[in-house]
């Protein structure tokens, strides 16, 4: 369904595609406004069918070089919530690879982890690349590690790569939710700076854990609405739809509010929903199975509330992995016996014969057997 879903997406691409116009601020094209009428309501169409979920055949093309970067400057942001803003420079002084709003870098840690961290900086600025990064207690040790970086230290990167596109023009509404306003960030700015008819909401659970607050609460006050669970309650979609009067939405946040603004969408007058997890997806639909690692011979049971890597990292916590969604490619394991369900669309039919993306797919039923 996704790849026949996929095929009518290209077909709609390819209309636009005839009707562009000169480049935009940042040279992309922008489309015809009667086009995109047309457009806008088969894409919601398709975005209703296919669920918004992340695909990488919709995003654009990743800049596949990996890069050194010196860590130049490091900054608490937001004490409440643990945040730390990195700001890089190319370690042999070289300009850095252009980037839009809602891309983000595959940074490689010194310690062999691979973690994604969207660029919240200025475009216009090919010297640095910055990100934000939120301390996770309890998270995989990539939050920790990136905020035990010393001013000095050298990594690679790879990327920018975009899976959270931002359409420079029309309406947009904005959801934000704690760190997930690093993604969101640079789309306001752009947003500003073009003269969209553009709206903000952002959320936390208190103000102390807001990161980049003081900036924002600099822009125009009717156009930004930061709503804490301390004085408002946990939102509603509703409520966080509730400026939406046409346009695009983007959202970024935990998966509670992905969850309620995607279910509120289709009670607004918006075309286009595009979203970004921080973190993975709930697994939807699973069922029980066995994963049987040959190395060991053990037997580990995924229940269907759990993906694969989840379990198996219970007994093997050194398998790697990365965006935990299907779409890097670090949890591609071979397959020495079973049939998976694939849950992805970045590995070819060829590919997906032996192999599969643990983070994300699954079996039906039957034990399958990893060459891990
Ligand atoms: C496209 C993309 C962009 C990202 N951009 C940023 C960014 O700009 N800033 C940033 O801080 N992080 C960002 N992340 C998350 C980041 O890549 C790491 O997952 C995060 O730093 C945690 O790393 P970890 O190794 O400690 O935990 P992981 O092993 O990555 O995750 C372990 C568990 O921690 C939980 N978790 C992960 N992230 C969060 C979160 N933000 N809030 C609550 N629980 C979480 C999840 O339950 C997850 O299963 C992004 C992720 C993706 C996929
Ligand atoms: S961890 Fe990225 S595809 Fe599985």
């Amino acid at each position: 369904m996704r790849r026949k879903l996929a095929k009518m997406t290209d077909t709609v691409d390819s209309f636009r595609q005839g009707r562009i116009v000169p480049s935009d601020l940042y040279g992309r094209s922008v489309p015809d406004q009667t086009v995109s009428i047309v457009t806008d309501a088969l894409d919601k169409w398709f975005a209703l069918l296919d669920d918004g979920e992340y695909s990488g055949e919709h995003a654009l093309p990743p800049v596949a070089r990996t890069v050194r970067l010196t860590l130049e400057q490091r900054e608490v942001l937001c004490v409440d919530e643990q945040v730390v803003r990195l700001t890089f420079r190319a370690s042999d002084g070289a300009p850095l690879a252009a980037w839009a709003p809602g891309m983000h870098l595959d940074f490689y840690l010194p310690s062999g982890r691979r973690r994604q961290y969207s660029l919240c900086g200025d475009p216009g600025d090919r010297g640095t690349y910055t990100v934000a990064v939120r301390y996770i207690p309890d998270g995989g040790g990539g939050s920790e590690e990136m905020h035990s970086l010393a001013v000095g230290t050298e990594l690679s990167v790879r990327g920018p790569r975009n899976g959270f596109p931002f359409v420079p023009c029309g309406q947009a509404v904005f959801v934000a939710g704690g760190i997930g306003i690093t993604a969101i960030l640079p789309m306001v700015r752009a947003a500003r700076t073009l003269g969209m008819d553009w709206r903000l909401v952002y959320c936390g659970r208190s103000r102390a854990s807001l990161p980049f607050l003081d900036e924002i609460e600099q822009w125009e006050i009717d156009r930004v609405t930061v709503r804490t669970d301390d004085v408002d309650g946990i939102p509603t979609g509703e409520e966080l739809l509730s400026q939406v009067e046409g346009g695009s939405v983007y959202c970024c946040g935990p998966p509670p509010m992905i969850d309620a603004v995607r279910t509120s969408f289709d009670a607004v007058p918006s075309t286009h929903l595009y979203f970004e997890r921080f973190s993975p997806p709930p697994v939807r639909n699973g069922v029980k199975f066995e994963v049987q690692l040959v190395n060991s011979g053990r037997i580990v049971t995924v229940p269907a509330d759990k993906t694969a890597l989840q379990a198996i990292r219970e007994i093997e916590p050194n398998v790697a992995y990365s965006c935990q969604q299907g779409f890097c490619g670090t949890c591609r394991t071979r397959v020495l016996s079973g049939t998976p369900e694939h849950r992805e669309n970045r590995l070819t039919a060829e590919e997906q014969r032996d192999e599969m993306l643990i983070c994300v797919s699954r079996s039906t039923g039957a034990r399958i057997v990893l060459d891990l």
